[in-house]
């Protein structure tokens, strides 16, 4: 793999490295992304199932429609692009910032992440707040009842006009912005106000590398893009970080 000699010598003087990541980086697991041709949001209209108001209404469908998400999700495996970003904690200290919902950063083994949109593995009772790990809920179609005040149990993710998570976005945001490079994995970086991140990194002299299948909205403002599948191109990358870090003892 042939890269910019300036982000060689990026890459030579990093310490800290952040992933901000979207729905691309799961696509060679075999996870739908949101946006294009085979896009969840072409099948299904958010407003009918991804929101508050549609879960009051209709707790049971919304349940069965992440519950069938949850089983799609828990039967993937995380993919060497995911693999490679773990990999990667040996040569720096390295963040993940993502807006994927799936854990498959957790499944390959990533230690540091902030997750901005939620995790379909974690649910919540609207009520008392308690949270539930998926494995510890029985697998239903009907939305559960919290054990301890009966009331109903959510999806932990962000639905459309929802805040995100606040701990999770400012750890991202200052870890972004104070970091020596920013990889942009597989978004569209159209969602806001996730898509902010990698802006600021970049604002806070951060360098922006975007790996993706096609340009984005972000293609014009990174200072490196490497177009191609990140299951093969993290892999890539890793082995010349490898030589680098090898040539550097
Ligand atoms: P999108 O579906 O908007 O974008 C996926 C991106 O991945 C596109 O830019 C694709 O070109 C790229 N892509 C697809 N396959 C790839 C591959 N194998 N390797 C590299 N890149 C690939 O997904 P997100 O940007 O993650 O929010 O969407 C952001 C948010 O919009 C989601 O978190 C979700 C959605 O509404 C919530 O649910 C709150
Ligand atoms: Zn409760």
């Amino acid at each position: 793999m042939q890269l910019k000699k300036e982000f060689i010598e990026r890459l030579q003087k990093a310490k800290k490295i952040v992933f901000f990541t979207g729905a691309g980086i799961s696509a060679e697991s075999g996870i739908s992304t949101f946006r294009g041709v085979d896009g969840i949001w072409n099948k299904m209209k958010p407003e009918e199932l991804a929101n508050f108001d549609a879960f009051m209404r209709n707790p049971d469908l919304v349940w069965e429609w992440y519950q069938h998400r949850r089983e799609i999700v828990h039967n993937c495996q995380p993919n060497p692009g995911h693999n490679a970003i773990a990999a990667l904690e040996q040569y720096y200290d390295v963040t993940v910032v993502t807006q994927n919902i799936d854990n498959l950063h957790r499944r390959a083994g990533s230690t540091k992440i902030f997750e901005l949109h939620g995790n379909i593995e974690r649910n919540f009772c609207v009520n008392c707040h308690t949270f539930y790990n998926s494995p510890d809920l029985e697998i239903t179609y009907t939305a559960p009842k919290c054990k301890k005040c009966g009331g109903l149990v959510r999806p932990d993710v962000v639905w459309f006009g929802e805040m995100l998570p606040q701990d999770q976005y400012s750890g991202g945001e200052k870890t972004a912005a104070w970091s020596d490079i920013c990889f942009v994995v597989g978004t569209s970086a159209v969602v806001f106000p996730a898509a902010y991140i990698p802006m600021q990194a970049k604002h806070n002299g951060s360098y922006v590398v975007e790996i993706n299948i096609e340009p984005t909205e972000l293609s014009r403002s990174a200072d490196y893009s490497i177009f191609g599948k990140s299951g093969e191109i993290l892999p890539q990358l890793l082995e010349e970080i490898k030589k680098i870090k090898e040539q550097q003892l």
